[in-house]
């Protein structure tokens, strides 16, 4: 095992699936610990949770690892991130062919950015591969059950936004 390397799982979380899940159990069998970063861009991306929530739920789902999994969050650049927490390798999931362009581009402009900072790539479970938090979101937002593919407390949390952005309508 990786023992001192800190690897950085970033991602948008929002929310947390299976699919990161699995990935970070997995990361579990290579490295000691695992940051699982959220990207936090102020006021331009188009979360449905905020950055607060993100944190709370990926908080929830990994509190039972004994401190092996962090949950934090960025702002900026994540080479800029990585460097401060001192990591030396980025996680990023491999669903399909068509994750492959736009990881290909984020992790040579990484390593542009920062030639020492790796990026190790993971192919995504089996029983994961479809599940994005884009499709989750969609199915839940059109009345869609997406029991199986998030946590439990997750699958509250998005009821409870959907309701809640009903109301407000
Ligand atoms: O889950 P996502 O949305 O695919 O994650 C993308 C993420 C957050 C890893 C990426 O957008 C990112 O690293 N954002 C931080 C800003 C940054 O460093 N941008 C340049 C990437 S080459």
């Amino acid at each position: 095992m990786a023992k001192d390397a800190v690897a950085i799982y970033p991602g948008s979380f929002d929310p947390i699936t299976n699919g990161h899940i699995d990935l970070v159990k997995r990361t579990l069998r290579v490295f000691d610990s695992v940051i699982v970063a959220i990207a936090s861009n102020p006021g331009k991306d188009g979360s449905l949770f905020s950055v607060a929530e993100r944190l709370q739920m990926v908080g929830e789902v990994f509190k039972g690892f004994k401190g092996r999994v962090r949950a934090d969050s960025f702002e900026g650049l994540l080479v800029n991130y990585a460097e401060r927490k001192r990591a030396t390798v980025i996680i990023r999931g491999l669903r399909a062919v068509s994750d492959f362009e736009y990881e290909f581009q984020m992790a040579m402009m990484n390593h542009r950015l920062k030639p020492k900072l790796e990026t190790f790539f993971m192919m995504t479970g089996e029983s994961e591969f479809y599940i994005s938090s884009r499709l989750v979101k969609e199915v839940v937002s059109l009345g869609g059950d997406v029991s199986g593919l998030v946590p439990a407390k997750v699958l509250k949390k998005l009821s409870q936004k959907f309701k809640s952005l009903g109301a407000q309508r």
